[in-house]
């Protein structure tokens, strides 16, 4: 049984510490996600992990097959996914190298293929998508991150936006009025599809950057959001790790 799956984000295309034990192509009705699935043991744990930009880091945020993602971990007997992603922070809370486990999404997102439901099936189906997370799964992520004593922000708004570009200063400062707490450019139509799968899903995401506008008037350089990514991954590794103890 694969107890549970990660979808690794910009900064996280590899899983260390884990045996790897194969690695699998998969073709889905929606074409191909982005890289074959690796399966993984760690403590008698069967995982499975799946770069979401591949696993050179070539596919953009809007370009991602999200549904082939999914599909593919439902294919093989997934039940929970934890997402990870790379996020600018918008409140002061969500600082550089902060991790934080949403609670809610804002999608500003267009143009994706956001559904697996496209009526050909004969009925209309509308998910609940009023808490977008998976309780259980975040409570399990909070609890592992006290345990390793690693600091998190617990909740949040995740804006999703379509990228590839940054954001500018007026739109941040609008996502800010309308609560979003930091910017990303994947969490969705992600989330919303492990729904319509029927998977338990949560997301954990790392500051990699002051959100455009929110550091002054200095622009964001790629240089501060490799050196902030690196810091909260090696967070992620280690709360990735303690969640993996704490499963029976
Ligand atoms: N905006 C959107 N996505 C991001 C950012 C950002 O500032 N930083 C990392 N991913």
């Amino acid at each position: 049984m694969i107890e549970l799956a990660i979808i690794g984000g910009t900064g996280l295309n590899t899983l260390e510490g884990i045996n790897i034990t194969k690695k699998r192509v998969m073709r889905t009705p929606y074409g191909e996600p982005s890289g074959p699935l690796t399966f993984g043991e760690y403590n008698n744990k069967e995982i499975v992990f799946l770069p979401r930009h591949g696993s050179g880091h070539t596919i953009p945020p809007h370009k991602i097959n999200y549904r082939a993602n999914i599909w593919a971990l439902k294919e093989i007997g997934v039940s929970e996914v934890i997402s990870i992603a790379a996020v600018g922070g918008i409140t002061k809370e969500l600082y550089p190298a902060r991790l934080a486990i949403p609670d809610q999404i804002i999608d500003y997102t267009w143009g994706r293929n956001n559904t697996f439901c496209e009526g050909a099936e004969g009925n209309v189906v509308h998910i609940d998508f009023t808490h977008p997370y998976d309780k259980n799964l975040r409570n399990r992520i909070i609890l592992a991150a006290k345990k390793a004593e690693i600091n998190i922000f617990k909740g949040g708004t995740y804006g999703a936006t379509q990228g590839p570009r940054l954001e500018t200063s007026a739109e941040i400062s609008r996502m800010e009025r309308d609560g979003c707490h930091v910017v990303g450019m994947t969490g969705m139509p992600e989330a919303a599809l492990a729904r319509e799968a029927g998977l338990a899903y949560a997301t954990c995401v790392v500051v990699a950057n002051h959100a455009a506008g929110k550091k002054g008037q200095e622009e964001i350089s790629m240089k501060e959001i490799e050196l902030h990514l690196k810091k909260g991954m090696e967070q992620v590794k280690l709360l990735l790790i303690e969640i993996l103890n704490d499963k029976e």
